[in-house]
């Protein structure tokens, strides 16, 4: 049986550990039948050790989105390697320590803008420097956190997220005649690098332990994976400026 990628090309950015939300879809890609090519920050090392994990050997391209330089030579880089793209995964997110934890009131906006330059601008970035690969059209996934909710202890990422999920319907709008979509996939807590990373996460992950409608499994990132599998393939092919909620179902329950 053919995979639902079988034949597309996708740059996957984010893949830093086994944890990566980016990890499990780059597996899930491979075998759904995708050609992958990834993205490393800040180190290709890491990345290539983690991508020896996966079913298929795949090339690993050095990526900071708030290099230029990086941005300018990737559509020569990832040419040579695959020719054409058909997806893309923003997988990526940031926000310096002073930004988290409690902060909010008190963050200066240097911290902020670079929480939004990582989190959010790059989304724009990432898929201009990837438009000459996508001349049949193609499909961008990005991955957010609710960004119509204030939550405890995510504080500066709040308002990155909210401007990445703007940026995302932006993008819609403007590359939707290249029949390019750009949709998110809005995920629950995991416990990923980017999550240890927020102190007090605990607390916030809580919250689906008492409201999620579907158990939630802060360990498992493959339902969030597969996710933005499902938006890379034809399988949504008038879906764009969308968000899709894999989050156990929680966005839907008041109290
Ligand atoms: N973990 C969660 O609870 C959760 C929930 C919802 C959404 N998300 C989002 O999912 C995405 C992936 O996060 P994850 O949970 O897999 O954690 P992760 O730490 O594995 O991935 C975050 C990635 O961002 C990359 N990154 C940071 N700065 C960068 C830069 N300047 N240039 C290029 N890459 C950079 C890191 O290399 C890393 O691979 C992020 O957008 C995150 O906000 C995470």
């Amino acid at each position: 049986m053919s995979g639902i990628l079988e034949g597309k090309r996708v740059l996957i950015t984010g893949v830093l550990t086994e944890a990566s939300i980016a990890f499990h879809t780059a597996k899930l890609a491979q075998e759904q039948g995708a050609e992958v090519i990834l993205t490393a920050f800040p180190r290709p090392t890491l990345t290539e050790r983690i991508a020896r994990k996966l079913p298929k050997p795949t090339k690993v391209i050095e990526l900071d989105v708030t290099n230029d330089e990086h941005l300018a030579r990737l559509a020569d880089v990832v040419g040579e390697e695959l020719g054409t793209l058909d997806g893309v995964v923003h997988s990526i997110g940031f926000a310096p320590q002073d930004a988290l934890g409690g902060n909010f009131l008190n963050t200066p906006f240097e911290s902020v803008a670079t929480a939004m330059h990582v989190s959010a601008y790059s989304l724009k970035s990432l898929t201009m420097a990837c438009l000459p690969l996508m001349q049949n059209g193609g499909s961008v996934v990005g991955l957010t956190f609710d960004a119509q909710f204030a939550w405890p202890q995510y504080d500066w990422m709040g308002p990155a997220k909210a401007a990445l999920e703007a940026t995302s319907r932006y993008m819609a709008r403007d590359l939707g005649k290249q029949n390019i979509r750009c949709n998110l996939v809005s995920a629950g807590p995991l416990g990923s690098m980017a999550a240890k990373s927020i102190p007090g996460f605990s607390e916030l992950a809580s919250v689906w332990d008492d409201r999620s409608p579907l158990e939630w499994d802060l360990k498992d990132p493959e339902p969030a994976g597969r996710g933005v599998v499902a938006l890379l393939s034809d399988w949504f092919p008038k879906t764009t400026g969308e968000i899709v909620h894999v989050d156990g179902g929680l966005h839907a329950i008041g109290a």
